[in-house]
């Protein structure tokens, strides 16, 4: 085979494109990974919706999750990838401070050609050992974010074993790592969703409880339920900062990195008495995915994969996620 298949964004706000590609062939310090799974997130809905800003590089090949098996190199020194099944790391020239990326970074996905495609290239330094414990489809749905849900709650929220965490959202397929990672470090950890189905899901993977976020008094009935949190994570925002600043404790921490329901409305004199905390992040560097992958695996993290589509079926995908139906997960599977 010469060409590949792959989906395409020509235009933002318009549908995906199935496109025939010529195989390219890796330059000195990239790979060829042969994808046969990739995941969706949110930020590749927003650019199919065309809500995500500037997005300088269309036509490009949308995605930043993917497992493969790595076809060929450029370099001799790194022939011994060739075979190796891997996931992506998605964040492109992170650079070298851990605290923030620098001014070169990029996420896999616009605009460099991303993982809805049977064939990536990428540099070998994004390349790493898919997790032992995990099916393909289960490695597919983990890198950004898995990355994001790791660095948000021990990098940038500081999350110690015994903490009270509230985490908004759960449905979410980074809410769902969020819960998780933090059940696994020893947290107390509280829900909030728009499904009850969804919070009793949650409870089964260790969660002790969750309100509605749709009800008015979604914020005085999770402190009478829970008490105070030390940490909320958080990246609906919206109108949700009122009642976030609420269930905090004085001195709680709010790590956010998303704004689903669109800017916040910051309760500014209850933050500032409160002394809340309000901390941003996005993604991680390479330290924080060599962590995330160390504490899936360590942990025996099963990622919660909520539905599987052919590749071709990627619009069908990107619907169940823009009505908000989806537990954890939405994979595409390419071949
Ligand atoms: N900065 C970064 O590095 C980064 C990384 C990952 C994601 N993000 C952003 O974070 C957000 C989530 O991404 P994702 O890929 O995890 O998306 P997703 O899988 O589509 O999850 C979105 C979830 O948002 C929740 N939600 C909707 N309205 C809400 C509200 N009013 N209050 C609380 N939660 C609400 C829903 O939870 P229920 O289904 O439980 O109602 C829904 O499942 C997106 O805005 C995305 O762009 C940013």
């Amino acid at each position: 085979m010469s060409t590949y298949k792959a989906q395409v964004l020509r235009e933002a706000g318009k549908p995906l494109v199935l496109e025939h590609r010529e195989i390219p062939v890796p330059k000195s310090g990239e790979a060829l990974v042969h994808l046969q799974f990739a995941a969706l997130n949110h930020r590749d809905l927003w650019m199919r919706k065309g809500a995500y800003g500037n997005m300088p590089g269309l036509p490009c090949v949308l995605g930043s999750d993917g497992f493969g098996i790595v076809e060929a190199v450029g370099s001799e020194t790194n022939k011994s990838w060739i075979g190796s099944s891997v996931v992506i790391f998605p964040s492109l020239d992170w650079g070298e401070n851990d605290l923030a990326p620098g001014p070169a970074w990029r996420i896999l996905g616009v605009p460099d050609a991303g993982t809805f495609a049977e064939y990536i290239i990428v540099p070998v330094t994004q390349l790493f050992a898919a997790p032992k414990n995990l099916s393909p489809e289960e490695a597919a749905s983990l890198p950004l974010a898995g990355v994001t849900a790791h660095r948000s709650l021990f990098q940038r929220g500081n999350l110690k074993a015994g903490e009270k965490v509230l985490i908004t959202g759960i449905g979410g397929g980074t809410a769902q790592f969020l819960l998780q990672f933090a059940v696994a470090a020893g947290a107390e950890v509280w829900v909030t969703s728009r499904s009850q189905e969804k919070i009793e899901a949650a409870k089964k993977l260790g969660a002790k409880g969750g309100v509605l976020y749709t009800s008015p008094s979604w914020a005085e009935d999770l402190v009478k339920a829970a008490g105070s949190f030390d940490l909320c994570v958080d990246s609906a925002a919206g109108s949700g900062w009122a009642g976030i600043c609420e269930a905090l404790k004085p001195g709680g921490r709010l790590v956010f990195f998303g704004a689903t329901r669109g800017a916040p409305e910051v309760p500014m004199r209850k933050a500032f008495f409160k002394q809340i905390d309000i901390r941003g992040t996005a993604m991680g560097s390479a330290r924080d995915f060599r962590e995330m992958l160390s504490f899936v695996q360590v942990h025996n993290i099963k990622p919660v994969i909520d539905s599987v589509f052919p590749l071709e079926q990627i619009e069908d995908a990107m619907q169940r996620m823009d009505q908000g139906l989806q537990t954890g997960k939405i994979i595409l599977k390419i071949s």
